[in-house]
């Protein structure tokens, strides 16, 4: 057991250096990277109620398979939540690996911090700070769009926001993000 956890910690097995926590690595980049490439998408699509209420509309409904139907079908959008979430959270259990968790590695990281004074390394801890509250904040969020899908646009998102006080929610989340 002690040989198989060395082994993913990326020691190594019987004197052989694991490849695994590299493969994790690379997996962790390219959840990172579809993700990161997703916001983008996600953040234009949303804004789009900027413009007019008549655009969001048009693109909620584009998502809802408006081309292709004659009735909007949010099961398209629950769907692609869903495949998100998935991503969302192979991403988020690759992340924990690099989260101190004892008292002993958060101090270390904290000396070693002070110590370098270097941009990213002090950054890393806001890094962590913010994947944490996302594992809760991004869960909530996804879990919310997957089951009220139909309920996207520029009347039910102003609503959620508005109406059902979730502002705050969003705002913690936009800074989380
Ligand atoms: C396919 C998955 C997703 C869908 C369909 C989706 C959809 C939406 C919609 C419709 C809104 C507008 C508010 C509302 O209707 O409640 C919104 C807002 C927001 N979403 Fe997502 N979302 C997705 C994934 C994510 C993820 C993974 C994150 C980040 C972890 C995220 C972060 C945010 C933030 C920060 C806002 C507030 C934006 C603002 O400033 O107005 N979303 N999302």
């Amino acid at each position: 057991m002690n040989d198989l956890l060395e082994g993913f910690l990326g020691t190594s097995i019987e004197g052989k250096k694991s490849r695994v926590p590299a493969k994790l690595d690379y997996i962790q980049s390219a959840t990172g990277l579809f993700l990161g490439l997703f916001m983008w998408g996600h953040m234009f699509f949303v804004s789009t109620i900027l413009i007019s209420k008549d655009f969001m509309n048009t693109i909620t409904k584009m998502f809802e398979g408006s081309m292709f139907f004659a009735e909007p079908q949010p099961w398209i959008v629950s769907a692609i939540v869903l495949f998100v979430f998935a991503v969302f959270i192979v991403h988020a259990m690759l992340g924990m690996r690099k989260l101190p968790i004892t008292f002993r590695q958060y101090q270390a990281y904290k000396t070693h911090m002070g110590m370098m004074k270097h941009d990213d390394t002090t950054m890393w801890f806001t890094q962590a700070f913010t994947g944490f509250a996302m594992f809760f904040l991004g869960s909530a969020h996804l879990l919310m769009m997957a089951v009220k899908a139909d309920e996207i646009g520029p009347y039910g998102s102003s609503e959620r926001m508005y109406a059902d006080v979730m502002w705050p929610f969003y705002l913690l989340l936009l800074l989380g993000g």
